[in-house]
């Protein structure tokens, strides 16, 4: 144990002896998988982000909990609780209602990341929720005796100005709203890009970009390194009888070649940090993907240093627009 971080090691102390089945959720590096497989538990796993997914050690059975597996056997959920209290809602509406009643869940965190609403978020589905004290800056929310009755989640909001519907889920991006930058970016398209041909929506979030181009008749392909991501944006095409695949990459599958068209409202976080370098990579993977003369439009908060890049790794590169906060940029690939 001794190289566990102290949000792992706080987990486990407190979930005890790890008999029978595990569910871990949201692991990082493998560490909870590989703790509960030494202990000799048959472990799942299920990971929002494939990042997070490919670490997982060997032994484990990968689920997708916005797939609705069988949790029948789970006896104890070990769970790195995500930033946002929606997600943490949307999650445990998903255990309570497919893990046994007796089941047993710890969500740790670090103490800077927690906030009193995401014991109200699990109380909305476990009826005995506590918190462990808190140690090494971090702690742990225990929950049990879950009473959750039907899913709530993904959630659907109609947007009137794009004369969509959103679906969802708690953990995706500005979740249920039009995120000021991507609105920026979507009235830039509509009134330049009338033109339609392959797009791909680079990180799609609930898949607001994707449902717009395929709407204007776009033949869209949507990815994004998240699972409540992809199952939002698969919701948000259905609901809005669109068109559109959807896959779940880390960038940009290699067989995506020859695009006319890459959107883009890329990350600025990877996981709580903040981090540009994720960001690069995708512009990187946008060169490469693209066809002679296709397009990367990028909207990103103004401060941010992608123009360069964009020269460098796509072609030249033009501000479309600029407001208070963010620029949209058009990269023509040379
Ligand atoms: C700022 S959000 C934009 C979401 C959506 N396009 C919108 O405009 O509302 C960025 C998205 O990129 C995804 N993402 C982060 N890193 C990624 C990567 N390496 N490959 C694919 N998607 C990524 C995140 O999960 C998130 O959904």
């Amino acid at each position: 144990m001794a190289d566990l971080d102290p949000v792992a090691a706080l987990i486990l102390a407190e979930a005890g002896d790890l008999g029978g089945t595990v569910l871990v959720v949201d692991d990082r590096l493998g560490t909870l998988s590989r703790a509960a497989l030494d202990a000799g538990a048959t472990v799942l796993a299920a990971c929002d982000d494939v990042r997070d997914e490919v670490e997982l050690p060997e032994g484990v059975t990968i689920v997708d909990l916005t797939a609705d597996p069988d949790l029948s056997a789970v006896d104890t959920v070990l769970w790195r609780l995500p930033k946002a209290v929606a997600a943490v809602e949307d999650v445990a509406e998903q255990l309570a209602l497919l893990c046994r009643a007796d089941v047993q869940v710890f969500g740790g965190a670090r103490v800077k990341h927690l906030v009193l609403a995401m014991n109200d978020a699990l109380r909305a589905s476990f009826g005995e929720v506590s918190a462990s004290r808190g140690v090494a800056k971090s702690r742990v929310l225990r929950a049990s005796q879950p009473y959750a009755r039907s899913r709530t989640w993904p959630r659907l909001t109609r947007l009137p100005e794009l004369e969509l519907t959103v679906a969802g889920h708690g953990g995706v991006f500005a979740q249920g709203r039009l995120d000021a930058g991507t609105r920026l970016l979507l009235r830039s398209l509509r009134h330049e890009r009338p033109v339609s041909g392959r797009a791909l929506d680079l990180g799609c979030g609930s898949g607001l970009i994707a449902a717009t181009l395929a709407s204007l008749g776009w033949d869209v392909v949507a990815t994004d390194v998240s699972s409540a991501a992809m199952a939002s944006t698969r919701r948000t095409a259905a609901v809005n009888q669109l068109d559109l695949a959807a896959i779940r990459a880390d960038g940009i599958p290699d067989h995506l070649d020859e695009l006319d068209l890459v959107a883009c409202n890329p990350p600025f976080h990877v996981h709580a940090a903040k981090d540009s370098a994720p960001t690069f990579e995708l512009i990187e993977a946008a060169g490469r993907a693209l066809r002679h003369g296709g397009e990367l439009w990028l909207v990103y908060n103004a401060h941010l240093p992608y123009l360069s890049a964009a020269f460098d790794h796509v072609g030249p590169t033009r501000v479309v627009v600029r407001d208070r906060s963010y620029v949209v940029t058009c990269s023509t690939r040379s």
